[in-house]
Order: structure tokens, then sequence, then C-alpha cells
């Protein structure tokens, strides 16, 4: 990925068959038996693409709010399996907190217990497991919530109510 050229665009109708093929074949919707409806994300603006190598290597949805506690919300990430540990989900989740930080200072996700390997992914890129919600999406599966402040305590001029 160091040497490759890539572009982090918003996500068009023209990417979602390259979008739906990641989600297919993919933790945690595989277990979970679920896909991914990104049309109202794609309307709200808040889904993107990874562009590298001239096709779409990985895709990034999310709220940068103040959705919750302050945070924004990190509704999905995903990297096409064959470009996996090349850096595009670093780049990918860097862009989401970025354009986060400019209204909310701390991101939140949910990730499946099952989902270790994500889970390796997100403390890596500096989130904390912070809770742990059962059965939220599907019975006997457990959903860890991850936090990451993106704007450290005193520096962050960002005003809310609670
Ligand atoms: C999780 C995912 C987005 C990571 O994307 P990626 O492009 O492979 O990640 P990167 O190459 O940017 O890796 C960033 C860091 O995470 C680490 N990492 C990535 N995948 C990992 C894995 N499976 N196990 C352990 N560490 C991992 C990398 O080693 C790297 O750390 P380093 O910089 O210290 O070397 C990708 O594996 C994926 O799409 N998984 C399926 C979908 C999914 O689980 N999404 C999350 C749902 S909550």
């Amino acid at each position: 990925m160091k040497n490759l050229s890539f572009q982090i665009v918003p996500m068009k109708r023209s990417h979602l068959p390259d979008c739906a093929k990641i989600v297919a074949s993919s933790e945690p919707w595989l277990t979970l038996r679920e896909g991914i409806d990104f049309a109202p994300s794609m309307k709200r603006k808040e889904a993107f693409v990874c562009i590298a190598g001239g096709s779409v290597a990985g895709f990034v949805v999310f709220a940068a709010g103040p959705a919750f506690a302050r945070g924004g919300y990190l509704r999905a990430i995903g990297v096409a399996p064959a470009r996996r540990k090349q850096g595009i989900g670093r780049k990918l989740l860097r862009f989401a907190e970025t354009n986060t930080a400019l209204t909310s200072p701390h991101l939140f996700l949910c990730v499946s217990a099952f989902n270790r390997q994500a889970q390796s992914f997100y403390r890596k890129c500096g989130y904390a497991r912070v809770g742990r919600i059962d059965g939220l999406i599907r019975e006997n599966v457990a959903e860890y919530i991850f936090w990451k402040r993106l704007i450290p305590a005193k520096a962050s001029r960002i005003r809310h109510g609670r």
C-alpha cells in the first residue's frame, strides 16, 4: 500500500457491487447472516470507499455526530480479503477519525465478540474495549463497545450538552 496510490471518495452506486462482495465474503456479516444496506448512509453522505490500484479496496461508513456520549459512531468498515494487511483499513479508519474530530472528540463502535481479528485491528489503531452488550444483534452473540478519544479532553473546544 505504501507505494500504491489510493484515494478515499464518497460511495457511489457503481461501487455497490464491489462493496457487497466484501460484505458477502467477510465476518462478522457471514456469522450474523446479514448484509449492509448502504443506501441510507450514502444519502446522509456517511459512506466512503477507498480506491486503490483503480478498484474498490474497501469501504467505511460512519456518523461524525456527536451521536452518543459526545462521540461519533463507526457503523462499518471492510477491506477486500485479497487486500488486507496492507494498511488500507487503517487509512479508512483514519479518514473516519479525521472527519469525526471536526464535530466530535470521540469515536465509538461495536464489534462482535467472535470477531477477534477486527478487535486486534481496532486495538492496534488505538481503541479500547469499554463495554459489552449481550444479544444486541443475535441471541447468544455479544457485541463489544470500543472507544477512542480523538481530541485530548483539555484541548477540545467543541461544546455540547450532555
Ligand atoms: C478489520 C479490517 C478492516 C482490517 O483491514 P486491513 O486493511 O487488513 O488493516 P490494516 O492493514 O490497515 O492493519 C492495521 C493494523 O491492524 C493489524 N491487523 C489487521 N488485521 C489484523 C488481524 N486480522 N489480526 C491482527 N492484527 C490485524 C495490522 O497488523 C496493522 O497493525 P500494524 O500497523 O501494527 O502492523 C479487515 O480485516 C476486514 O475488512 N475485516 C472484515 C470486516 C470486519 O471485521 N470489519 C469490522 C467489523 S466491526
